[in-house]
């Protein structure tokens, strides 16, 4: 039987109001999730890390999918109200993991101490194709406002996912067909890391796909 979503009524409440709801492309990362759940299980991951963590409800499921291991899970949001959002979803939806979150710009002031720790990396960033000045703001256009081909919030961080990943890390990372899926693949194999669409969904007019990258071996 499947894992039930995270329960984030509360984000319907009006001090959510500037957080990003639960949608179709947050509903594809679990479903990634929860088909890798016996490889993730295996692997044993003790510290995973979403950026961008809006409603908090994939930090909640990705607890529940790796229930019991111990793990620790590091959310990360430049929106305040999202971290707060973050922080009352973990607590509705108990699991073993313990839970960090933290309101900063991709992982900064962590990326140094983190560096070849994360076992888990996930990621659904502003994909949005939009004007650059819409990029980086810390109200509701932080969600989803990407800039150039929605590529301009993620091209920030696709040089340090290298580092930052353990050696049998994963990058989980939701992408649409503007963003040159393929380019980014090719951009991350240069350091020895591989990898596919492991999961596609037409919603609307937005072709959303999951890419998952692992180091070449592993
Ligand atoms: C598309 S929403 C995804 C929210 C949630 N993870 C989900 O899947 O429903 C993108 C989130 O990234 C956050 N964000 C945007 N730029 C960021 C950055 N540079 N560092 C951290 N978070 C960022 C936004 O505030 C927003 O909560």
């Amino acid at each position: 039987m499947g894992l039930p979503t995270p329960d984030t009524r509360h984000i319907s409440r009006p001090e959510y109001a500037s957080v990003y709801e639960p949608a179709e492309d947050t509903y594809l990362l679990l479903d990634a999730l929860e088909n890798d759940r016996t490889e993730l299980q295996k692997q044993q991951p003790t510290i995973c890390v979403e950026i961008g963590s809006g409603s908090g409800c994939v930090a909640a499921f990705l607890g529940q999918l790796l229930d019991p291991l111990p793990t620790l899970i590091i959310s990360t949001d430049i929106n305040p109200a999202a971290v707060d959002a973050t922080m009352e979803t973990v607590a509705r939806n108990p699991s073993r993991a313990v839970f960090l979150q933290c309101r900063t710009r991709f992982l900064q002031s962590l990326d140094s101490r983190l560096r070849g720790s994360i076992d888990i990396l996930v990621f659904n960033p502003p994909y949005v194709v939009t004007p650059t000045a819409e990029i980086d703001s810390t109200d509701e256009a932080s969600a989803w406002a990407g800039g150039k081909h929605g590529r301009e919030v993620l091209d920030q961080l696709l040089p340090q996912i290298p580092q930052l990943l353990s050696p049998s890390g994963r990058f989980y990372l939701v992408v649409i067909e503007q963003n040159k899926p393929d380019d980014i693949i090719q951009a991350l194999s240069v350091h020895g890391l591989s990898g596919e669409r492991i999961l596609s969904r037409k919603a609307g007019r937005e072709h959303l796909s999951i890419l998952r990258f692992i180091f070449n071996g592993a």
